[in-house]
């Protein structure tokens, strides 16, 4: 019986001290990034629905409206952001970490930790987490208006590791069209309530009329749809060649801008 009582009062000192550490991280961590205005997360716990394309078309949108922004691809698995952008860019062994830069907006990206950014990147799940720590707490940003940041897919350890650590200001959620993608945004959103993380609204994806994922994220949430981007090749082509839609269809742009004003990322 002593012997149970002390186990279970050492595990509870170290979940204890655990806690307090996170609490430690996240108050260290926000100090440092206090001369950035806005931290806003583009999450849904499934890949391939858009994620990256959203994150990096508000962050060239937020830009050309006139802001300073920062973007973090903090996708593990499939680190795509500087593909995305016709860019490559490795992390010397300087620090705090610089940023790589395309038309002014600054990148930082989990493929700038490999020397090819073919190579996966095999890390378990503590490794993962000391690495966004390493991101949030070393990378020399400058003033910015707004951080932007594309959240691996999944509710466990990297999303978790972010949303613990960063006081975000909230999440954009993505999803396309078909129900087995909002059932998978649906419970990224429901994480996010569940940690206290504000919702800002619901942006569908690829959208050629073929469901009504965005309605049913926005329903089931209660956060508003702020915005369907067309399916457009243009962005299968940002995808293959680093080209910008935002900075080169107005169509494209205006559709963020909406998006930008809708959540209320800025002043409507
Ligand atoms: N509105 C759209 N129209 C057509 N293709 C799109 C659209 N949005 C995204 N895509 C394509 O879908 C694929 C997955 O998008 P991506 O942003 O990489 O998703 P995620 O980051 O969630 O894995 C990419 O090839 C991208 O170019
Ligand atoms: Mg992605």
């Amino acid at each position: 019986m002593a012997d149970t009582e002390q186990v279970s009062g050492a595990g509870t000192n170290m979940m204890h001290s655990s806690i307090l550490r996170v609490i430690e991280d996240k108050k260290n961590i926000n100090q440092k990034l206090s001369n950035i205005k806005h931290k806003i997360g583009i999450y849904s716990a499934k890949g391939g629905v858009g994620k990256t394309t959203v994150a990096v078309n508000t962050a060239f949108t937020l830009s050309s409206m006139g802001y300073k922004v920062g973007l973090i691809d903090a996708d593990i698995d499939c680190p795509n952001a500087l593909m995305f952008l016709g860019i490559e860019g490795t992390f010397s062994d300087e620090y705090p970490l610089k940023p790589a830069e395309k038309e002014g907006v600054k990148v930082v990206s989990t493929a700038m930790f490999v020397d090819d950014a073919k190579k996966p990147i095999i890390w378990r799940g503590p490794l993962v987490a000391k690495m966004i720590r390493e991101f949030l707490d070393n990378t020399d940003w400058g003033p910015l208006d707004y951080l932007i940041i594309d959240l691996p897919p999944g509710t466990s350890d990297a999303p978790l590791s972010i949303i613990q650590l960063l006081s975000l200001d909230g999440f954009v959620l993505v999803t396309t069209p078909r129900h087995i993608s909002a059932v998978n945004t649906i419970r990224s959103g429901m994480m996010a309530k569940r940690l206290g993380v504000a919702l800002l609204g619901v942006v569908e994806t690829m959208s050629d009329g073929s469901g009504d994922g965005g309605e049913e994220v926005a329903k089931e949430l209660g956060c508003e749809l702020v915005g369907k981007v067309r399916s457009n090749k243009m962005f299968g082509e940002m995808s293959d060649s680093g080209i910008i839609p935002v900075l080169k269809d107005d169509e494209i742009r205006k559709e963020f801008e909406d998006i930008i004003k809708k959540a209320g990322l800025v002043e409507k």
